[in-house]
């Protein structure tokens, strides 16, 4: 077998058989097949995408590339969530300690960012100390002691995951449905949850930029969980607009810890919503019995604690969150309402500020980003912030306002 024919035939649209597949990617995870050649296949397939044959086929060879958890010894219905990733979407640090709080154990294998969408590793990175490479041993401790732990893929978790997902993150190659649905439920599978519950980002600044792809999705990875019996719920939620207010890794953290605390708005609104989904699935009772577990645990700040005890679990310091000094506030010239904030744009700027990466070798600046001063909806008059930089350096840059936000 030769990589060059098996990157032709999917470039010809033709169906790869199980052992091509198998020679291509666990070529690639062996340093057989070269960054160049595993980037003109992933090229190809976005372009000509793959039959659900070869998608359930690379799940599997994904999945196989490491161990599976075997969670049975830790009791009770173990749910993992999962987002296909968006601008703001810090929810995995706000469900993860609400749904743990409820006594739902939730065992989460996440990614770095991804093209312009952040990701729950490089946030958590940005906290002092904070080890996001757990063996297995660990990963298993820390959720039996307190129901909540994420890991990254690592040597023995869904390590082809890992080099895949750090190639497509700098070929342009993030936006392909079989890619999205192999990354994500291999890494779900392995994982050892009983019940996975997908959030589906869809919008112009989501990897689905409208609701047929996004459907797409949602059938093939609920009938990939299906197929290894686990139980697995996909909703699709609106990514037009960022989520929250601040973008950037450790100013997601603050801001995913500000709604623990009591924080309102969209980001606390959709954070109640998958957690109550997961509790009800989890112990199998009415979503308005689960709502009134979780607004109980927020209210309490008992999943407030649970963030802190969490991040001291994993080796992170809180106190050592830093965001960057050089800032500069973008003022409206002109009075209205905002009526948009581009995700898409907000997400490109913020990772032309540092926040994400455009070569597999660059170093994340955790201190950057941007803060939405003002929402959707709200009022704005002439010379109020509408958003702040934090930027590297005391570099002067250009903003169009009209790129960000729409006042009308
Ligand atoms: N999240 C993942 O883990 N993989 C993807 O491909 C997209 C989002």
């Amino acid at each position: 077998m030769n990589i060059v024919d098996i990157i032709v035939k999917k470039k010809e649209k033709k169906e790869l058989t199980r052992s091509e597949l198998e020679f291509a990617f666990n070529g690639y995870l062996d340093g057989v097949v070269k960054d160049y050649q595993m980037s003109s296949l992933l090229m190809a397939i976005c372009l000509n995408g793959m039959s659900d044959l070869e998608t359930f086929n690379l799940v599997d060879i994904f999945i196989k590339s490491g161990d599976v958890l075997d969670l049975k010894n830790i009791p009770g219905i173990k749910v993992d969530k999962h987002s296909t990733g968006g601008i703001g979407d810090k929810i995995t640090l706000i469900i993860g300690p609400i749904v743990s709080s409820c006594g739902v154990v939730v065992p989460k294998m996440s990614g770095r960012g991804l093209g312009i969408t952040g990701g729950t590793i490089d946030k958590l990175e940005s906290i002092k100390g904070f080890r996001v490479s757990l063996t297995e041993e660990e990963f298993l401790n820390q959720i039996k002691d307190i129901g909540f732990a994420v890991t990254s893929q690592t040597k023995n978790l869904c390590p082809l995951d890992k080099v895949i997902y750090a190639l497509r993150d700098v070929t342009g190659t993030t936006d392909s449905i079989p890619l999205i649905a192999s990354s994500i439920m291999s890494k779900k599978i392995a994982g050892g949850a009983d019940k996975i519950f997908i959030d589906i980002k869809c919008g112009n600044g989501a990897m689905m930029k409208d609701m047929a792809s996004a459907l797409k999705l949602k059938d093939i990875m609920e009938r990939i969980g299906k197929y290894y019996h686990k139980e697995t719920i996909c909703e699709i939620s609106d990514m037009n607009i960022p989520l929250g207010s601040n973008i950037g890794n450790a100013l997601e953290v603050i801001e995913a810890m500000e709604v623990l605390k009591g924080k309102t708005g969209a980001l606390r609104d959709l954070s109640v919503k998958i957690s109550k989904e997961m509790v009800a699935i989890a112990k199998n009772i009415s979503l308005s019995d689960a709502e009134k577990e979780v607004l109980e645990v927020l209210d309490s700040k008992r999943a407030y604690q649970k963030f802190l005890e969490f991040v001291k679990y994993q080796g992170g310091d809180i106190n050592s969150l830093k965001v960057s000094q050089y800032t500069d506030e973008i003022k409206a010239s002109r009075n209205g309402i905002v009526k948009t904030i581009n995700a898409l744009n907000i997400g490109r700027l913020s990772c032309f500020l540092g926040a994400g990466r455009v070569s597999k070798e660059d170093m994340i600046d955790y201190s950057v980003g941007i803060v939405l001063n003002k929402l959707v909806g709200e009022k704005v008059e002439i010379g109020d912030t509408l958003f702040t930089l934090y930027k590297k350096d005391d570099n002067k840059i250009d903003i169009n306002i009209d790129d960000y936000y729409e006042i009308k």
